[in-house]
Formats: structure tokens, C-alpha cells, sequence
């Protein structure tokens, strides 16, 4: 279509979720059990993490008191887990905003959500055995958004310290993912979708490039 023939307008949508990956962040609780906190206003470039968590989770409160997490990727297959557990909190009380978003008291999102525990190498939280790619964060600062107004959360920064990926999705004897096979599951303006086969290669994608046909 010709550049002057496409229509726009201005809009004004409550969230701004254009598409980015469902991460569960796994926290330890004061008592030493671990939560699951869905999130996912998350970026990451170099060895470097960048998390928006609400101040009223369970989640941001054990990230910012024991400074560190594992976020785990949740695959397309998982959005019914997913959603099992988002309507849970750690926190008790549940704050009255949450609670009258719906929210419920749930100590253990492991059994709700049907995941299990795996242990991780070098932060204390278990990371979720079935997320194909997890990965240990140390936190390093935290700040409220700049600006005068209180928004009720935290830009958080994390330290990548170790990358755990399932066989099924890296590339035999390399360092690389299997974008063929990992397929994560995006938050898409609050919908779960799932994402195909890849569409085209950037210039600087450093995996084996599939033999020509
Ligand atoms: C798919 C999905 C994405 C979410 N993304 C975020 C997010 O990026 N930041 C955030 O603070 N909360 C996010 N939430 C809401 C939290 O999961 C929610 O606040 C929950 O209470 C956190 O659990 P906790 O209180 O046990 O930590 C998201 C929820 C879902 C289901």
C-alpha cells in the first residue's frame, strides 16, 4: 500500500503491551518457600535484565529483600498454566486494590499452576523445571519511574548470571537456541499468543544458518 494511503489516528489505550514475552519470576518468601510471579515488562541486552514489577506483589517485595530471582520463559504451550496462577498473589493480606481486581491469597503457585521446582546453580529461588529457558538474576538497582508521580512500581535492573535452555530447543554442540523450536509465549495487549515459524534472519543472527534449498 501506498505510504499516503494508509489511514491512522490517535488512541488512548489503558496498557501498552505491543508483544513481549511471558516471563514467571520465581522469588524466595520470607518463610524460604518459593513464588511464581508472572511478568512481563522485561527487556535484556548484554548481561543486563530490565523488569517493571508492581510495589503490591509478593514478588517484587522477596526480589528487592534477597536480590535475586530466575525468570523462566514460559513456552506457547503454557498459557493455561499461565493463566491458572494470574489471578494469585503471595501477599497476605491482598492489598484492596488487588483484591478488588480479583486477586486471591495462594501460597504455593507451583501446585496451582502445575509446575515443579528445579534447583538453580548460583541464586537461591528454584527455577520452574518446565520453562525451556531460565535464567539466575542477581538484582543490582532498583528505582521508582522518574517524574513526580507515584505509579505503584519499580524499574528493576538484574545481573544475568547463569542461562539454563531445555536440550530440545538449543542447537546440538553450540551456544545457540533452536529458533525453529523455541517458541515463547507473548503477552499481547492482555491475550496469550503463541509465535510461528520465523519470518526472516537479521544480518547479525550468529546461529548456522539452514542449508539453502
Ligand atoms: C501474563 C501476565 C503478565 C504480567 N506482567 C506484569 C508485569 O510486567 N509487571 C507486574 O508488576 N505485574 C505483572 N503481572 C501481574 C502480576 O503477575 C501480579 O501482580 C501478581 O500478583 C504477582 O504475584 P505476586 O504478588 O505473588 O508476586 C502480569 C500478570 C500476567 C498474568
Amino acid at each position: 500500500m501506498p505510504p499516503e494511503d494508509i489511514q491512522r489516528r490517535c488512541i488512548t489505550p489503558s496498557v501498552l503491551y505491543p508483544g513481549t514475552p511471558v516471563v514467571l519470576m520465581t522469588t524466595l518468601n520470607d518463610d524460604g518457600s518459593a513464588n511464581i510471579s508472572p511478568l512481563s515488562s522485561f527487556w535484556a541486552l548484554g548481561d543486563r535484565v530490565v523488569l517493571g514489577i508492581g510495589e503490591q506483589g509478593q514478588g517484587c517485595s522477596n526480589l528487592l529483600a534477597r536480590g535475586e530471582c530466575v525468570l523462566n520463559f514460559a513456552d506457547a504451550t503454557q498459557a493455561t498454566q499461565v493463566e491458572a496462577i494470574a489471578r494469585a498473589t503471595a501477599r497476605t493480606p491482598v492489598p484492596d486494590s488487588k483484591r478488588d481486581m480479583g486477586y486471591v491469597h495462594v501460597r504455593d503457585k507451583f501446585a496451582l499452576g502445575g509446575f515443579s521446582r528445579v534447583e538453580s546453580v548460583l541464586v537461591a529461588p528454584p527455577a520452574i523445571a518446565e520453562c525451556p529457558l531460565q535464567v539466575e538474576v542477581a538484582l543490582l538497582a532498583s528505582h521508582r519511574p522518574s517524574g513526580t508521580e507515584d505509579q505503584g512500581f519499580m524499574i528493576v535492573e538484574g545481573r544475568i548470571c547463569r542461562v539454563h535452555a531445555h536440550e530440545a530447543i538449543t542447537i546440538a554442540g553450540t551456544q545457540h537456541i533452536d529458533v525453529q523450536r523455541w517458541a515463547p509465549l507473548i503477552y499481547l495487549f492482555r491475550h496469550y499468543v503463541g509465535t510461528t515459524t520465523p519470518v526472516a534472519r537479521n544480518f547479525r543472527a550468529d546461529d548456522p544458518a539452514p542449508a539453502a534449498a
